[in-house]
């Protein structure tokens, strides 16, 4: 009855949103919360630790206190707990490549308006198909990376891969899962499968890893190409919102035909809930579509446990992953399919 009248409060704040990742993309390229780290006791110290105005030090300081990336400590400030782990330079936990990895989309983002009116074929490939040099491919697994390999830990954590011989990892990137796998059961083999630009970043981490004994880097397009036989464990992980539904079954039938009897397949992907109403990751991942001109479309736990069973797969579950960014769903072939 007495609904609040609408204001453009919320409006207004969403339409400064992209100011906040302005903010930490700048802090980032500053290293700024290195030196909040060791020189956080005064604006006049942080300033002469990176170089910049006392001006400038007192503009960001305001907009990170007020972002909670930095809370006030005493006369000085210290970093949030997750900006002291995440974005501090020399701690082996950084991960401000992949936090800043989102940087280089910015004028395409500018261009959404323009871009949504495009009814242009699409391009099965999306993103990967322009300009994707080895060069770029570097600068992004190092990017993945920083967070894949704490992703992958976690991952074997909670999947027991005990007796399994052979994994494929399809867009396998850095080899983060493969390398983790390898590390942890000596036993096991794994291809990382990826675009060709990519494998050769692959291989560089897999020998920095010592696992170049077990883990092998091979071209694939997993949308068209075949996967070897003989694995009983196949991933994909962080490609879902990459491509429509209809190409995920593809690749999921692919993989069930090329899995052992008895073997399983893993995929952590972005999902969009059952009403589409979020999260906010996965939801904007859909929007790639657009951006990039690529078939992208939203999967939701459902849609995938229909790619699964449609599939073959049996004991069909998903489950939350990296809360509000991953949901992991897995499948196993029967012993006799
Ligand atoms: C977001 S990265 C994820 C890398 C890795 N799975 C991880 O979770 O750390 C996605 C990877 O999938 C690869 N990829 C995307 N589409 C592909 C395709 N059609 N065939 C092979 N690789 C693909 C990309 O090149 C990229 O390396």
């Amino acid at each position: 009855m007495n609904e609040a009248r609408p204001t453009t409060v919320r409006l207004q704040k969403l339409s400064w949103a992209f100011t906040q990742s302005a903010v930490l993309f700048a802090a980032i390229e500053a290293d700024f919360f290195s030196a909040v780290s060791s020189h956080g006791k005064s604006i006049e110290a942080i300033a002469e630790a990176l170089s910049i105005t006392e001006q400038n030090t007192q503009r960001m300081i305001v907009a990170l206190l007020t972002l909670d990336l930095i809370e006030r400590d005493g006369e000085g400030f210290r970093n949030a707990p997750d900006v002291e782990r995440f974005l501090v330079t020399e701690k082996p936990s950084y991960a401000g490549k992949w936090v800043h990895w989102f940087h280089h989309q910015w004028n395409a983002w500018g261009e959404l308006g323009q871009r949504l009116q495009s009814d242009g074929p699409e391009a099965t490939l999306g993103f990967y198909n322009e300009g994707f040099t080895v060069a770029h491919a570097r600068r992004y697994h190092e990017a993945t990376a920083s967070v894949g390999r704490g992703a992958a830990r976690k991952f074997l954590r909670e999947v027991d891969l005990t007796g399994r011989r052979k994994l494929l990892d399809l867009g396998g990137g850095s080899g983060a899962y493969s390398i983790e796998a390898a590390k942890r059961y000596p036993e096991l083999t794994a291809v990382v499968l990826d675009l060709p630009e990519v494998v050769v970043i692959s291989r560089e981490f897999i020998a920095e890893n010592d696992v170049s004994g077990q883990v092998t880097a091979e071209p694939c397009d997993f949308t068209a190409d075949d996967f070897p036989s003989g694995a009983d464990v196949i991933l994909m992980n962080s490609n879902l919102p990459q491509y429509s539904g209809e190409i995920i079954q593809l690749v999921v039938q692919k993989a069930f035909d090329a899995l052992a009897p008895g073997g399983e397949m893993h995929i952590c992907g972005e999902m969009v809930n059952e009403d589409w109403d979020g999260p906010l990751i996965p939801a904007m991942c859909t929007i790639h579509g657009a951006l990039f001109n690529s078939t992208a479309l939203p999967h939701t736990p459902s849609d995938c446990i229909g790619y699964f069973e449609q599939a073959g797969f049996q004991d069909v579950k998903v489950r939350e992953f990296i809360p509000d960014i991953l949901q992991h769903i897995t499948g196993r072939k029967p012993d006799k399919a």
